[in-house]
């Protein structure tokens, strides 16, 4: 029997008393797999004199293959895949490194990690690069490089932002934390930067607890990054790289940043890669089933998407409009109270996982991005695991309309 996901309590106010928190189990063969790893105890990627189980070179390769790139490398976070990146691509200290501003910390972390200086770019109403600041602000700044993040996996009119970094020469790295498995016009995200950066981290669409990947079809960029994230001169053992005659050009130059994945989380990845087709599909019945019902109630708008933008919604946006912080706080606080945490973006306070560039203090010049804050204002944002039930995305709205209603007639909440 599924799980219930509603109550009424004395009050006669729906509940949702589903976690929407909870990650996917594991499928059985990532266990398996792990299991054989934990009975052979060789959990680090190489083996030294022998063959160890070759489990993060096979999900590289895998990687690989399903994105249609030519090289993977598997590192410990998706923070780290984007340093990497912008290092193996060349990102030098005091560099400037255009983002767009809605985005995770780890994004300009790993910008400033790098010793470079991210300079922000204004989003827009559907969550999106303003590909208008982006031309002004790579024009004004100098910048080479723009790191794209699709957060919470929105992908901008890719055609136009191609335009965008082709007319200024910019070297485009992707952020696809949020869209392993998506596309912009049948093509999969990941395919159109010099390099592209995914997560593994829980709360992605594959989970290793921690992990993350780069891909790219540079055989520079991939031996320096496989050299950079710690390969002991075992690189030989990876599958999806660059020929050995490539790394002996940046052996003796590269250091060793030791930001390896290890086997067991390769292990548990492999597999579900496998099962990427499946959840995507349940996701998108998911998000499009609670758009619709959220679309419905008063003050609150899911933008829409692009028919060219095939998104794998592990999470939705939406933007609640007409209403002072100090009411969306209180909705915000009486859906909690009924069994629905939905993070903002409009907080006065970094919380969770949501912070705005006002929280990012180590950027070195205060930055305004008027249209940007008017959109993180109201922007709220909702897990979607997989496994939410058409009955459950009705509770879940019903949660949100009965918290908007109770909002409507004045202070009380019950
Ligand atoms: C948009 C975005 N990019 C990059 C990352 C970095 O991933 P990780 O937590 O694996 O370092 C995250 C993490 O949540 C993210 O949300």
């Amino acid at each position: 029997m599924a799980e219930a996901a509603s109550a009424r309590p004395p009050s006669n106010r729906t509940v949702f008393t589903k976690d929407l928190s909870a990650p996917d189990p594991m499928p059985e063969a990532g266990i398996e797999a792990a299991s054989r790893l934990l009975r052979d105890g060789r959990l680090f990627r190489y083996g030294e004199d022998r063959d160890s189980l070759p489990e993060a070179a096979l999900y590289e390769e895998e990687f690989a293959a399903y994105l249609g790139r030519r090289y993977a490398v598997a590192v410990n976070s998706g923070g780290g895949a984007l340093f990497l990146a912008l290092k193996a691509a060349g990102v030098a200290p005091g560099d400037e490194v255009l983002v767009n501003a809605f985005t995770l910390a780890p994004v300009p972390g790993a910008i400033a990690h790098a010793g470079a200086r991210p300079v922000l770019v204004e989003v827009d109403g559907n969550y999106h690069i303003d590909l208008e600041d982006l031309d002004r602000k790579a024009a004004g700044s100098g910048a080479r490089y723009l790191l794209l993040s699709y957060m919470r996996g929105h992908i901008p009119d890719m055609d136009r932002l191609l335009e965008v970094c082709h007319r200024h020469d910019l070297v485009l790295i992707e952020d696809c934390a949020h869209t392993l498995g998506a596309k912009w016009d049948g093509r999969l995200s990941g395919t159109f930067g010099t390099a592209a950066c995914f997560s593994s981290q829980t709360f992605k669409h594959i989970n290793s607890g921690e992990g993350g990947i780069l891909a790219t079809d540079d055989p520079d960029l991939a031996a320096k990054a496989i050299l950079y994230s710690g390969s002991y001169m075992l690189y030989a053992q990876h599958r999806a790289r660059p020929p050995l005659e490539v790394f002996e050009r940046h052996r003796y130059d590269t250091p060793n940043f030791s930001m390896r994945m290890s086997s067991l989380s390769a292990a548990l990845l492999r597999p579900q890669l496998a099962e990427l087709e499946t959840r995507i599909a349940a996701w998108r019945r998911i998000y499009d089933h609670l758009a619709g019902a959220l679309n419905r109630i008063d003050h609150i708008t899911v933008p829409g998407r692009s028919p060219k933008e095939g998104f794998v919604p592990s999470s939705l946006q939406f933007t609640l409009s007409g209403l002072t912080s100090e009411r969306i706080q209180a909705f915000l606080e009486d859906c909690d109270r009924h069994g629905v945490h939905i993070k903002w973006f409009g907080r006065a306070e970094p919380v969770g996982f949501t912070s705005s560039h006002h929280h990012w203090r180590y950027l070195d010049a205060r930055q305004d991005l008027p249209r940007s804050e008017a959109v993180l204002l109201g922007l709220c944002d909702l897990r979607l695991p997989s496994n939410l039930s058409g009955e459950d995305c009705e509770t879940l709205a019903a949660v949100l309309r009965e918290s908007m209603a109770q909002l409507a007639e004045g202070p009380r909440v019950s």
